[in-house]
């Protein structure tokens, strides 16, 4: 068993233990005085593990109810959030009963803002199931929703009682979201680690996935505990993502995935830095044959106008300026503000 702490205003362990999820009701336990816990999940997911987690509550002594989804981002908006409330309340859950998130990012977004906000906030645990949530969206206390006007435009920081990393869940993933959580995978070497980017060129990271999941929520704990609230450092963790999430929207969130477009932003991003003399010659070769390993592509045929465009309306930019994150080298990573206006030439290479 890996326990990684976390040091946010609130503490908490973050677990990585193939078949940990049988333990959900054990570690509730130890963590709470819940008596009662709602286990939200999506479609795709309550079918595989849901028993086995309902199973370990109960026999816990945790009374159980169940929350289930429909599957993907469509499902990321208010109206499900006000469903997970109504079973809460039906089922008369107290501020000390928890909730426990069992899915993708997705899952555990909503869930953690639904503990984030029923009674003015309930404790959660997160049981990340897909390979981006158990590298990044369960670590950090971010939880929230999409409005009609953007993604993740509603929510709160709310740190969980513990995360439950269960790799073995993992084996039912399919292909596509597997490569997706790769481009999150690759972020963190870029930023922080050039070994862990060196093995991640040796290696097949599937071949030991476990040290893999290990050595990415090392890394974003060691962020997201020097910046809870993303006020500096943590910002470090979105290299790649301005320009990608320019282009997941310039392709209405559809057919690209997050993972897939991050990708292509980091190709971009470093090409602009070696451009500049910042970036040392040939790292976005490396960078872009890494992820072309993984399966993810490394270019667009949108423009870069188009793209630049897009990222000006990201809601990351403040006061006519946005925060771009460049590599010294891989492994180590800055922020450079730069105003709107030159965002166009800066990454126009
Ligand atoms: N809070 C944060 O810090 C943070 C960070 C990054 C991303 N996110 C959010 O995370 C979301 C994306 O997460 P995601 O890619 O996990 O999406 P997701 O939750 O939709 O999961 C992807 C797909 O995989 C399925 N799935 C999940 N685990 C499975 C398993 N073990 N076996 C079979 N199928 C499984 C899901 O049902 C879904 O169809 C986005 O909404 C994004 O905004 C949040
Ligand atoms: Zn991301």
């Amino acid at each position: 068993m890996k326990k990684i702490h976390v040091s946010t205003g609130k503490p908490y362990d973050i677990i990585i233990e193939k078949g940990v999820i049988d333990c959900a009701g054990s570690f509730a336990v130890q963590l709470s005085t819940a008596q009662k816990a709602c286990v939200v999940t999506d479609t795709n997911v309550a079918p595989l593990y849901l028993d086995r987690v309902v199973k370990s509550l109960e026999s816990a002594g945790i009374n159980t109810v169940t929350h289930i989804f429909e599957a993907g981002e469509k499902s990321k908006h208010l109206g499900t959030i006000s469903e997970i409330y109504a079973t809460l309340a039906d089922f008369r859950m107290t501020r000390k009963d928890i909730i426990v998130a069992l899915g993708g990012g997705v899952c555990g977004d909503m869930a953690g803002f639904a503990a984030a906000s029923y009674l003015r906030g309930i404790d959660f645990i997160q049981i990340p199931t897909s390979l981006l949530a158990q590298v990044d969206s369960s670590v950090g206390g971010k939880t929230g929703v999409d409005l009609p006007q953007g993604k993740n435009l509603v929510g709160a920081f709310h740190q969980p009682l513990a995360v439950l990393i269960d790799p073995d869940t993992l084996g039912t993933l399919p292909g596509e979201f597997k490569t997706d959580g790769m481009g999150e995978v690759i972020k963190y070497g870029c930023i922080k680690d050039a070994g862990f980017f060196e093995k991640l060129q040796n290696e097949n990271a599937w071949d030991d996935i476990e040290s893999i999941i290990e050595t990415c929520v090392s890394i974003k704990r060691d962020v997201v505990s020097r910046d809870e609230k993303e006020a500096g450092e943590r910002m470090l963790l979105n290299f790649g993502h301005t320009l990608g999430h320019a282009i997941e929207k310039l392709n209405d969130f559809s057919g690209i995935t997050h993972g897939m477009a991050v990708a292509i932003g980091m190709v971009m991003i470093s090409l602009a830095g070696e451009k500049h003399k910042i970036t040392p010659a040939g790292t976005t070769e490396k960078i872009a044959a890494l992820c072309e390993k993984y399966g993810l592509p490394v270019s667009t045929r949108l423009s870069v106008h188009e793209i630049a465009e897009a990222a000006k309306g990201d809601k990351k930019t403040a006061g006519g300026s946005i925060n771009l994150v460049l590599l010294n080298s891989i492994g180590d990573s800055f922020i450079k503000k730069t105003a709107l206006d030159d965002l166009e030439d800066f990454i126009t290479v």
